[in-house]
């Protein structure tokens, strides 16, 4: 048996519906058709380069299907979001982040039982260790909490040593994923009280995930903090629509690292390095950035789409177009309307609410963003609840890190656990020097 027959051998999950034909070299090559669950169709190249040298070529993988996964369905032509095969809008207005949390990563809804037992175990592991409240001190006051959030997960494997993924599955992960899960918004909130000087606030375990959350970022010793569960909801349902987006750039980060065998907490590391960037998760604080640079300058929203048009200096509507969605964000659709709801609620009258719906509505009548199908992305209306909750802007990504947390432990956990695993690595078509000999440096001029 060839190596490629092992690799066909081991992916036993590929149904082959078809084949493909090829013809490359004055030859014909059969390809197998394979189809998803939603019948969704793909060309398995898999054996390509053993049958043609060839390899394919697709810049930012455009058509490229890295992995099977049974997660998340998302059809951006018609706006469909599912968590494993239940749509995002019933799950927004039924589920909460924790239950959603386990759906994702254990594939399916707990029972009551089961539902119990893992709220109180991940709730069990919000406190940190006292020796890493240490370790905020080492970092500037003005650093920004994604940086900090990013280098404090991954030194939770200096905390739980024998911790991680390495041991993949069973009782040791489970305990890793209630540790992450537990303490992100601790760490996340710890990041926030080093920013503004204040003292480090214990989470409660008496309250729910969202409402401990709040509490520690926003209580202060000297006065009781009253919490409001109407945000704490709605804060809730923001994490859990951000909860899993299938093969996004963080989450084939947390893959691919992951890939390499590197352990959960070092791969859930990098996937929020890779969130931060403002193409992806960065872009929530852009969104709000770009509405108070309207506002502060007061632009007229069909002046600055003019300039957005213009690709002046690259400008981009911050919060509009997505890679997949190519007709509406169904997200976005249920934060617009969250956002009016909690604004009312908090008797908050924010203008950057009404730029950004003004800017929605001129540039959905606009032929540049029609025409590119671009619309409002889970980005462009999150961070008006967030500011209104009180939230700083510059936290704005790591809330959508503490909501994507359980998409990149599904993710990982798939990868680890699929009979098919492997390191990816992909190639590349190299358009370097051909070889050159080595000049001394005496030589060089
Ligand atoms: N504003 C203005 N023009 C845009 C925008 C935008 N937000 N997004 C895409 N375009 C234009 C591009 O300039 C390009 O135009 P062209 O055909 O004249 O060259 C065309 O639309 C296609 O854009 P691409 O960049 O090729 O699309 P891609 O799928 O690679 O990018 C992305 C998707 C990165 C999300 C892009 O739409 C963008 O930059 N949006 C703004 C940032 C943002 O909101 N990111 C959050 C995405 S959601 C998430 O990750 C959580």
């Amino acid at each position: 048996m060839n190596d490629s027959d092992k690799s066909a051998v081991k992916d036993a999950s590929k149904k082959s519906v078809g084949t493909v034909v090829l013809k490359l070299d004055g030859k014909e090559i059969e390809l197998p058709l394979i189809v998803g669950s939603e019948g969704e169709r793909a060309i398995d190249i898999s054996e390509l380069r053993t049958k043609t040298g060839c390899i394919t070529y697709d810049n930012g993988y455009m058509n490229t299907g890295s992995c099977q996964s049974a997660i998340t369905f998302l059809d951006g032509e018609r706006g469909i979001l599912r968590y494993r095969g239940i749509p995002i809008e019933q799950l927004a207005e039924q589920s909460t982040f924790v239950e959603t949390s386990y759906l994702l990563i254990y594939g399916r809804l707990p029972n009551k039982k089961e539902l119990e037992a893992f709220t109180t175990r991940v709730t069990r592991h919000t406190m940190l260790h006292e020796d890493m409240k240490n370790f905020y001190e080492g970092f500037p006051r003005d650093a920004h909490p994604m940086a900090t959030l990013a280098s404090a997960v991954s030194t939770l494997s200096t905390f739980y040593q024998n911790e991680p993924g390495r041991a993949v599955g069973g009782k040791e992960l489970d305990l890793c994923i209630y540790r992450l899960l537990g303490k992100l918004p601790t760490i996340a909130a710890y990041s926030h009280k080093k920013s503004i000087g204040h003292p480090f606030v214990y989470p409660d375990n008496s309250l729910d995930y969202t409402a401990n959350f709040l509490r520690m970022m926003f209580a202060v010793p000297t006065e009781p903090y009253e919490l409001d569960p109407g945000v704490a909801k709605a804060l809730d349902v923001l994490l859990l629509l951000h909860s899993d987006h299938e093969q996004n750039c963080s989450a084939s980060t947390v893959r691919m690292v992951g890939s390499g065998r590197a352990s959960l907490f070092a791969s859930v590391s990098a996937a929020i390095s890779a969130l931060w960037g403002p193409l992806h998760g960065g872009a929530n604080q852009e969104v709000i950035e770009m509405l108070q640079e309207i506002k502060d300058n007061g632009i007229a929203p069909k002046d600055y789409l003019a300039k957005v048009k213009n690709k002046e200096q690259g400008a981009r509507l911050m919060g509009f177009g997505h890679r997949v969605y190519k007709n509406f964000d169904p997200r976005a659709k249920i934060i617009k309307k969250a956002c009016d709801t909690v604004l009312n609620k908090l008797g908050v009258s924010d203008p950057l609410l009404d730029i950004a719906k003004q800017i929605e509505e001129a540039a959905l009548k606009d032929d540049y963003f029609v025409s590119r199908k671009l619309y409002p992305n889970v980005d462009f209306y999150s961070g008006i609840i967030y500011r209104a909750v009180g939230i700083p802007t510059s936290m704005f990504t790591v809330m959508f890190a503490i909501g994507r947390l359980p998409g990149w432990i599904a993710q990982w956990k798939e990868m680890n656990e699929s009979p098919s695993f492997k390191i990816c690595r992909p190639r590349q078509i190299y358009t370097g020097q051909s070889e050159t000999p080595y000049v001394p440096l005496g030589k060089r001029r």
